[in-house]
């Protein structure tokens, strides 16, 4: 009886488990990139600014790999994507020397995040 009781129940412990990865939101993802866009914009130099600004790049690949709700996805992907622009820009900025520039790339991310989030709030 209890093999068989555990022969039932073992599909669905393992269904549980995996449930929270299929429907895995964007809490996650954002903290992360929460995180790294602060450390970026505290970072003194730019070696540092370079690494969270990659970190944030990689999250958001993440993120766009997330369930989203299906009547935002589309606006949800565009802000995602013009985020990363920013952040590459920001990079190349970097590159060339201009912490200034990037620094400028970094402030229109967090515009962008306002905006995006606005959406984010709306129901439905
Ligand atoms: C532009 C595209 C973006 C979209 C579509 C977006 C979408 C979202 C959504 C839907 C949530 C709610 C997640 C949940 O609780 O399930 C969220 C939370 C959050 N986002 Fe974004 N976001 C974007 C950009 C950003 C950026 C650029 C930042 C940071 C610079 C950011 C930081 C955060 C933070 C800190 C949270 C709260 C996470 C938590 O503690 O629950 N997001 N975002």
């Amino acid at each position: 009886m209890l093999k068989r009781v555990s022969t039932l129940l073992l599909p669905v412990m393992f269904g549980a488990l995996a449930l929270p990865a299929l429907a895995g939101d964007l809490e996650q993802p954002m903290k992360k990139i929460g995180f790294n866009y602060k450390q970026a914009v505290k970072a003194d130099d730019a070696a540092a600014m370079e690494k969270h600004i990659n970190e944030m790049k990689a999250q958001f690949d993440v993120a766009k790999q997330r369930n989203m709700p299906a009547a935002k996805k589309e606006k949800f992907l565009e802000g995602m994507n013009e985020v990363q622009t920013e952040l590459d820009a920001s990079l190349a900025a970097l590159k060339a020397g201009d912490e200034a520039k990037a620094r400028e790339h970094l402030a229109k991310v967090d515009s962008l995040k306002k905006e995006y989030h606005k959406y984010a709030k709306q129901k439905g």
